[in-house]
C-alpha cells in the first residue's frame, strides 16, 4: 500500500494562488510543497521572515513554482491587512485562505495566566477571524468567486481534551465559524472547510504536546486503530483536494484524518480490544449460560 504517493494530477492547482498562514514548518510547509508541486503560487506567512525566505528559496528550487514570503503575525489586524495587500500586489488576487498557523503547549489549566489563555485564543481564534474578515470582505467587495477558506482545527475541536484547554476552546471557535461562514457566504462563492488531524509528528506540536521527558512514556502510535501516525502527504492530498476544483461540492465540512484515533477514546466498549483472541470462547459460554436467568 502507497499511501505517501501524490494523489491529484501535475497542474491540478495551476492558476491558483493560495495564502498559507504558518506555511515556514510543520504541516504548513508541507502542505505548501505540494500546491506548489501543483503549480500553485503560495503566500507563506508567519512571524520568523528569515525562516520564511529560506523555505521560499527551497520550495521555488524544488517545485519552479512562485512563492512570496511575507512576515505577518495572525493576532494583528493591521498585519493581516498588509500581508493581504502585498499578495494581491503581487499576483494580483488570492484564491484560498488556509488558516493553518496555531499555538498551543500543554498545562493544567490552574497554572495558566490570563495571558497564557489569552496568547493561544489570540493565534488560533482571532488570528483566523482577522484572516478570513479580511480576504472574504475583498472577496466581496471585488466580487471575485470560485474562493474558498481552509481551517485546520483538530478532533478536540468538538470532544475537548484536557490539558489543552484554550488550544480545544479556540479550535471549537474556529469549527463554528467554518460552517457558519460556510452557508453565510456562499451566495458570494466562497465554500468554507476544515481539516481536523490526528497525529502528524512536526517539531512545533512535539517539542509543546511531547516534550522529551514524556516523549517514551507516550507512544500516540498505539491509541490509533491504524496503529501508526500520520504522513504528511497523506494531509497534504486531502488539504489539495479540498483547495481544488475538484472539491467545488464540498462546503461545510470537518474532514477527520486521524486514523480512527477520536472514535476509539469515544467507544464506551473500544477498551475489550485488550480481551485476548483466546479468552473470547470462555466468554462467548459465559454469555450464552445466562440467556434464561
Ligand atoms: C504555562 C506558558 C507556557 C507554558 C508560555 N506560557 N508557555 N504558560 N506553560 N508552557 C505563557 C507565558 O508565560 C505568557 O504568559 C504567555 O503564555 C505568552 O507567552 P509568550 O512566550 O510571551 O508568547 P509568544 O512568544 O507569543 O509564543 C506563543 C506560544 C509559543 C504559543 C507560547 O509556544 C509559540 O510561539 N508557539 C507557536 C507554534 C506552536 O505552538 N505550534 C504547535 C501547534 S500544535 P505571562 O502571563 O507570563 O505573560 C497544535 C496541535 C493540536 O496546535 C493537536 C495535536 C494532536
Ligand atoms: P507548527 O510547525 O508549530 O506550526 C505552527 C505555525 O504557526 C508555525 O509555522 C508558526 O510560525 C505559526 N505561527 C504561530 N504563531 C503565529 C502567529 N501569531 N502569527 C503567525 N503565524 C504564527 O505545528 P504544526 O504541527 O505544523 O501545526 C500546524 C497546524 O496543524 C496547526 O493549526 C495545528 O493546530 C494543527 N494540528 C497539528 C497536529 C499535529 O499532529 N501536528 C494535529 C492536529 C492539528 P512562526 O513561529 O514563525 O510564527
Amino acid at each position: 500500500m502507497n499511501y505517501t504517493a501524490k494523489m491529484l494530477r501535475n497542474d491540478a492547482l495551476k492558476g491558483k494562488t493560495i495564502v498559507v498562514t504558518g506555511g515556514g514548518s510543520g504541516l504548513g510547509k508541507s502542505m505548501t510543497t505540494y500546491f506548489m508541486e501543483l503549480g500553485a503560487n503560495v503566500i507563506i506567512t508567519s512571524r520568523n521572515i528569515e525562516k520564511l525566505e529560506r523555505v521560499k528559496t527551497e520550495l521555488e528550487t524544488k517545485t519552479g513554482s512562485k512563492c512570496l514570503a511575507l512576515a505577518c503575525d495572525v493576532r494583528n489586524i493591521e498585519e493581516v491587512e498588509a500581508m493581504h495587500e502585498k499578495a494581491i500586489k503581487t499576483f494580483g488576487k488570492v484564491d484560498v485562505l488556509l488558516n493553518n498557523a496555531a499555538g498551543n503547549f500543554i498545562s493544567p489549566t490552574e497554572r495558566l495566566s490570563a495571558n497564557a489563555f489569552d496568547t493561544i485564543i489570540d493565534i488560533v481564534l482571532k488570528g483566523t477571524k482577522n484572516c478570513t474578515l479580511t480576504f472574504g470582505k475583498h472577496w466581496i467587495d471585488t466580487k471575485q468567486t470560485n474562493t474558498s477558506v481552509l481551517n485546520i482545527v483538530t478532533t478536540y475541536a468538538w470532544t475537548g481534551s484536557a490539558y489543552v484547554v484554550p488550544s480545544a476552546t479556540a479550535k471549537a471557535g474556529v469549527l463554528a465559524m467554518t460552517r457558519s461562514l460556510a452557508v453565510e457566504w456562499a451566495k458570494y462563492g466562497m465554500r468554507f472547510n476544515a481539516i481536523a488531524p490526528g497525529p502528524f509528528p512536526t517539531k512545533g506540536a512535539w517539542d509543546r504536546l511531547l516534550p522529551e521527558d514524556i516523549r517514551d512514556k507516550f507512544d500516540l502510535a498505539k491509541k490509533v486503530p491504524l496503529k501508526r501516525v500520520g504522513e504528511h502527504q497523506e494531509l497534504s492530498n486531502l488539504a489539495a483536494y479540498l483547495v481544488s476544483d475538484f472539491s467545488a461540492y464540498m462546503n461545510g465540512e470537518v474532514i477527520t484524518i486521524d486514523g480512527g484515533e477520536w472514535l476509539k477514546g469515544a467507544g464506551q466498549m473500544n477498551l475489550l480490544e485488550q480481551i485476548p483472541e483466546t479468552l473470547w470462547d470462555q466468554l462467548e459460554a459465559a454469555i450464552r449460560s445466562k440467556k434464561r436467568n
